[in-house]
């Protein structure tokens, strides 16, 4: 989760350097977009790789899964990031549309890292001793 976390303050950074960029006519550097659609692609797979974890974990241990908000908080995030990163396949100079679903979707998936994280948190206590 601290990989994704970080993956996504990148994709802050570098998505927002980008948008001055743009809105600004700055000389685009290099190397920034392929850093940004690389760590996208890193995300996705970390956060796909955290529902697998969960799914398992929650199915080994009871047999079934909706024990907790923290299942809801795991799907949302996972749908936002898949949104993000589908509607970035579609930005292009012509189809401004996506562009604003990706900003927005990212805004929104902020939201949903924190929800994920404190009900992950929640129901990890019961694991602590
Ligand atoms: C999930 C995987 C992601 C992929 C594959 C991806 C890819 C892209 C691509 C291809 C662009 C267009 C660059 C251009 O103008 O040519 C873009 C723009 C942008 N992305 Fe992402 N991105 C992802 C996630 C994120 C996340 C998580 C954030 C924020 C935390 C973000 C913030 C931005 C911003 C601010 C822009 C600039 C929009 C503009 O120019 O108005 N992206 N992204
Ligand atoms: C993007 C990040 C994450 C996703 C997509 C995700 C997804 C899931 C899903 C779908 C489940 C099954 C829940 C159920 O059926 O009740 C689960 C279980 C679980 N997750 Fe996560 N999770 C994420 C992050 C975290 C974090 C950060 C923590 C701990 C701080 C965490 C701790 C747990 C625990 C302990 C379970 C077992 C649930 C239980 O015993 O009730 N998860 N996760």
């Amino acid at each position: 989760m601290g990989f994704t976390l970080f993956a996504y303050l990148l994709m802050g950074i570098s998505g927002i350097t980008l948008f001055f960029q743009r809105q600004f006519s700055i000389p685009r550097t290099s190397w920034l977009r392929p850093l940004h659609y690389i760590t996208g692609w890193i995300m996705v797979g970390l956060v796909l790789l955290l529902l697998a974890i969960g799914i398992v974990g929650t199915l080994g241990h009871y047999g079934s899964l909706g024990h907790s908000g923290h299942l809801i908080a795991g799907l949302l995030v996972v749908f936002l990031v898949l949104v993000s990163a589908g509607s970035a396949t579609q930005i292009s100079p012509k189809r401004s549309w996506a562009r604003i679903i990706h900003v927005c979707t990212n805004i929104l998936l902020l939201v949903g890292f924190a929800g994920v994280t404190f009900t992950g948190w929640e129901v990890v206590q019961k694991y602590l001793p």
